[in-house]
């Protein structure tokens, strides 16, 4: 595990970028799993940069979507693939037919989430999957307690993350109660995983899983069973890491 601590988050964004540019300079058709949330969104606006200035293409990539709430229509807001549309896909120019998301009114919930693992298997597998942290260490929807060995997933939110998710809607209670993630099982074999983190409120949950046994109570202690991690957090959420690195 490669551990990055950038002095603020536009050099976390641009060192993510950079990641994700290496992998499509090699493969052109690579398959990308990125999250939504707050943290990834520099990363987004500086690969959609890029992309505008001919630096990096998208055109033959592929994406994956890591998670999606249950039964929100992409006509609502809070569909996690309408928000990635908006802030990444449709800004650097993926091909649609190489875009994978969660259907998430799709009549059989089981079938649709083994549709998406199939479709990441279907595509070459996964080359690099950027991750983001929940305050209580979640990695997509993958709460505490999931499996390490699951494919994908349908789960209730736990009210700590209902809380966390609330920032993005304004309430809790316009916050989904479930939500389909790929699980650990896919995830796992990524060829590449990048864990982005940063601010000082994340570093209390980055320090624990650095620390603390691995177990799927504290779900990204998971990371430290693969084989190619890089962290890369910036120094406000690296604060409480020394003396570790
Ligand atoms: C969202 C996702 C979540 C977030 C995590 C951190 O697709 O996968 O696991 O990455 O909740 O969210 P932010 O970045 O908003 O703090």
């Amino acid at each position: 595990m490669q551990i990055v601590i950038t002095p603020d988050y536009d050099s976390l964004s641009a060192r993510a970028a950079d990641e994700i540019a290496l992998v499509l300079r090699a493969k052109p058709d690579a398959v990308l799993v990125v999250p939504t949330g707050n943290t990834p969104l520099g990363m987004f606006h500086e690969l959609a940069r890029r992309a505008a200035e001919g630096e990096i293409r998208f055109a033959r990539a592929h994406l994956v979507e890591l998670d999606e709430y249950w039964s929100i229509p992409l006509t609502d807001e809070r569909n996690l693939y309408r928000w990635l549309d908006e802030v990444f896909i449709s800004r650097v120019g993926f091909a649609p037919e190489r875009v994978i998301r969660f259907n998430s009114q799709a009549d059989d919930p089981q079938v649709e989430l083994r549709r998406v693992a199939q479709a990441a298997e279907r595509f070459g597998g996964i080359d690099v999957q950027v991750l983001g942290l929940g305050f209580n260490g979640h990695i997509g929807f993958n709460e505490p307690g999931s499996p390490f060995d699951a494919p994908t997933q349908l789960i209730e939110l736990t009210p700590e993350s209902v809380a966390s998710n609330a920032r993005y809607w304004g309430s809790a209670d316009k916050v989904p109660r479930k939500g389909m993630t790929l699980g650990f099982g896919t995830l796992g074999r990524a060829r590449q995983t990048i864990l982005l983190v940063s601010g000082e409120d994340k570093a209390d949950i980055l320090a624990r899983v650095l620390r603390e046994p691995i177990t799927p109570a504290v779900p990204a202690t998971w990371l430290r069973t693969l084989p190619h991690v890089i962290i890369i957090a910036d120094d406000a959420a690296a604060g409480k890491l020394s003396p570790l690195v």
